[in-house]
């Protein structure tokens, strides 16, 4: 009898030992076809709620509910088998109080077979993070530019320009990551204070917007490869525009079928021989 190895996933300690080492590669996914091309080339992928507005065409992230979230994450960690698979605990699922948060964590957890939930918030997030952890659930934190908080915020402006935020988000960083996160999602800050806030914490940060000088780098999958074009912000590098190519694709499809040319007999079954006919004569 054979037995097929299949390669283990990376695993969380061994996410948090890249502190300082080499640069954590990570995207977001929240399709199983699309995770299965990305799954060998990154660390980590995270099944981002951003998939309110990339994938349902909502405004901002708030609408999407935790069986949203825990459906594109199963099917997420069913087509891969390399990378460490985040999913975000979306808005109002863990806010309340810490027994919320575990409630929704576990849901998460259990249902998908991810590796880690993550969630928005600072400071006021500490308490509730230290309870996850204590209880068996890898956090991953995000702090600076939550968006989530959009309203509060008044928009997705880059955060920390003044003295006062700066602070407060070096804080957020470091309470998070005392309460023992595992990781810390940067989001929409100056490069000056994403060094500061790399330095002053003891495990990896995974910036978005907030300079080299993380740990390792996120992007939204779909900004990257030039499908999202509605918005692009400053921060994202586009590496290939695959918008234009689907749009390509279905005018030559319509093209081809308005004239005849497709479905060819290359993709046409072919009817059965005729039988002899039995007996005949
Ligand atoms: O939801 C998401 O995609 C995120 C990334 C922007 C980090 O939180």
């Amino acid at each position: 009898m054979s037995v097929e190895i299949r390669p283990q996933r990376l695993s969380i300690t061994r996410i948090r030992s890249r502190k300082g080492g080499e640069k954590l590669v990570c995207l977001t996914a929240y399709t199983a076809s699309v995770a299965r091309l990305l799954d060998e080339e990154v660390d980590l992928l995270l099944v981002g709620d951003s998939l309110a507005m990339v994938v349902y065409g909502f405004d901002s992230t708030l609408p999407v509910t935790l069986d949203m979230m825990i459906a594109h994450g199963a099917a997420v960690v069913r087509a891969t088998h390399h990378a460490t698979i985040v999913v975000d605990l979306p808005f109002g699922s863990y806010q309340a109080s810490p027994e919320d948060a575990f409630r929704a964590a576990a849901r998460v957890m259990a249902e998908t077979g991810c590796n880690a939930v993550k969630l928005e918030g600072g400071e006021e997030m500490a308490e509730t993070v230290a309870f996850l952890v204590k209880r068996g659930v890898p956090v991953m934190g995000h702090v600076g530019l939550t968006p989530q908080a959009v309203n509060q915020l008044g928009g997705y402006r880059s955060r920390g320009h003044d003295t006062g935020e700066r602070g407060k988000i070096i804080a957020d960083g470091v309470a998070i990551a005392q309460a023992g996160a595992f990781s810390l999602v940067v989001e929409g800050v100056n490069e000056a204070l994403g060094r500061e806030l790399t330095a002053e914490v003891a495990v990896p940060t995974i910036g978005i917007g907030a300079s080299p000088a993380c740990d390792g780098q996120i992007l939204v999958t779909d900004d990257m490869l030039g499908l999202f074009a509605e918005f692009t912000p400053k921060f994202v590098k586009r590496y290939r525009s695959l918008g234009d190519d689907i749009r390509a694709a279905a005018h030559d499809y319509a093209a081809d079928v308005r004239h005849g040319r497709f479905p060819a007999a290359e993709h046409t079954y072919a009817a059965p021989a005729r039988r002899a006919k039995a007996g005949a004569g």
